[in-house]
């Protein structure tokens, strides 16, 4: 397994990575691509406003959508996000398959097992959540994908990258490097950390068709305004001068998105993409990107830790625990009657509008570090349904009702509650 091969380029985790080559850093120890010849830094117009060209838009979550109303959105249980895609079509080729992943990082004597066996399977205009708690290995899963994770003390120690039937896990480091930011693009949680700040946001998009596409300058120019305006930028001409601290952070995320499209790719890796924007860029933004996967058929591995921006956006979902894929299956299913006691608690994480007296249940514990994992089912620490069985032997990811598969010896049943009793919600009207 030539992990080592796809690994070679040292990119931070989170946030500031970019499928760009090695950067120089700033000042500030940002990285940055360096100024391409003939374009100098560019004074833009300070314009702040977040006109939002969003709100002609239609809602999100297919025809039955509604536009996110709240701080925090509550979970739209039995409703799911997905209308584009039939989930169950195998007929059509997945982009993505993936099997079996391993990515781990050797550190010292410790081996930290940060995906630890991860299967994802996405088809055209498919959008699969990638939902879990800090550190269960959501980024490094998304980034081995790509080659970003940081070689040493990262490794990609098994499985199979299946990108349009082409094994990634295998493939010179050449082309990866063609299929980043072309095939394969990014979106990232921090704008700002990934648009080059003295760089018109303008030149950087042009400058990403022109790394992939033979244009000359006027052309990519054309095509990056119609780009800006394609998501939905007002005044698209004037802000491709615009810097990108001179612009909002729902216009920059735009901005990013313009760039994660500008190469027709196959499928979009979106890391967080709208943690750091307030709840009403927010809405846009997701209804932004649900839009296009539709319109153009693209796929997207959607990570967040929100089942709030599941229940928006994706049309499966896989729910990741210390490096494992614990429970997956279409997200209306998931979100209505999980069949993981642990998927239950994250959902019951999320505030529901109108529901004020509704207690909010934080999963409680910690979840256990990924060089010493637990024989058996790494949440029976946490678990409330937790039996002997359980911290025996290996727990296989396996079929369990409808759509769903999960990772556990004694599931909910439709409609039980994790006590075991019958869920007061099913007993609602
Ligand atoms: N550079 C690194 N060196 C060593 N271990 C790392 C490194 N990056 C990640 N890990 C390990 O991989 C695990 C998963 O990290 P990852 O960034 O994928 O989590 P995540 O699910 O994306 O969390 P978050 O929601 O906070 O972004 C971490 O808990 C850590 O043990
Ligand atoms: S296998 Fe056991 S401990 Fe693990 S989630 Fe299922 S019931 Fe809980
Ligand atoms: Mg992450």
């Amino acid at each position: 397994m030539p992990g080592e091969d796809i690994g070679e380029e040292p990119q931070p985790l989170e946030g500031g990575s970019s499928h760009h080559s090695p950067l120089p850093a700033d000042d500030s120890g940002n990285r940055h691509p360096p100024l391409p010849a003939g374009i100098s830094p560019t004074r833009g117009e300070i314009d702040k406003t977040e006109t939002s060209a969003a709100a002609d838009l239609p809602p999100c979550g297919g025809s039955e959508g509604r536009a996110r109303p709240v701080a925090r959105p509550g979970v739209r249980q039995g409703r799911g996000g997905g209308q584009g895609t039939n989930p169950d079509d195998k007929s059509v080729s997945p982009v993505l398959a993936v099997r079996g992943l391993e990515t781990e990082f050797r550190i010292g004597r410790s081996v930290y097992h940060a995906s630890n066996g991860v299967d994802l399977t996405i088809r055209p205009g498919e959008c699969l959540g990638l939902v879990g708690e800090s550190g269960s290995g959501k980024s490094v899963t998304a980034m081995s994908l790509m080659g970003l994770v940081p070689s040493p003390p990262g490794v990609i120690a098994g499985g199979r990258i299946g990108f349009k039937g082409e094994d990634l896990a295998d493939a010179p480091d050449g082309r990866i490097r063609a299929l980043r930011g072309g095939a394969v693009s990014h979106v990232f949680q921090d704008p700002l950390a990934t648009l080059h700040p003295l760089f018109a946001v303008g030149d950087q998009v042009v400058e990403a068709i022109r790394a992939h596409q033979p244009l000359g300058r006027k052309a990519a120019a054309e095509k990056a305004r119609d780009l800006l305006d394609l998501v939905r930028i007002p005044n698209a001409a004037r802000r491709m001068k615009a810097l990108p601290h001179e612009l909002s952070g729902g216009l920059r995320q735009r901005v990013s998105i313009a760039i994660a499209l500008a190469n027709d790719p196959d499928l979009i890796i979106a890391d967080e993409p709208t943690t750091a924007l307030d709840v009403t860029v927010q809405a846009e933004v997701l209804r932004l990107l649900d839009e296009l996967r539709r319109e153009r058929r693209t796929a997207v591995l959607f990570i967040t830790h929100d089942f709030g921006v599941v229940s928006e956006i994706a049309d499966k979902v896989a729910v990741m625990y210390a490096g494992r894929i614990v429970e997956t299956g279409k997200t209306a299913e998931i979100l209505a009657r999980p069949a993981h006691p642990y998927t239950r608690m994250l959902i019951d994480c999320v505030p529901v509008m109108g529901e004020p007296e509704r207690r909010l249940d934080a999963v409680p514990g910690r979840p256990p570090a990924v060089n010493r994992l637990p024989p058996g089912c790494a949440f029976a620490d946490r678990c409330p349904r937790v039996r002997p069985d359980c911290r025996e032997g290996e727990i296989e990811l396996e079929p369990k009702r409808g759509s769903l598969e999960a990772r556990c010896l004694y599931p909910l049943g439709p409609g039980e509650a994790l006590s075991g009793e019958a869920d007061p919600r099913e007993a609602r009207p």
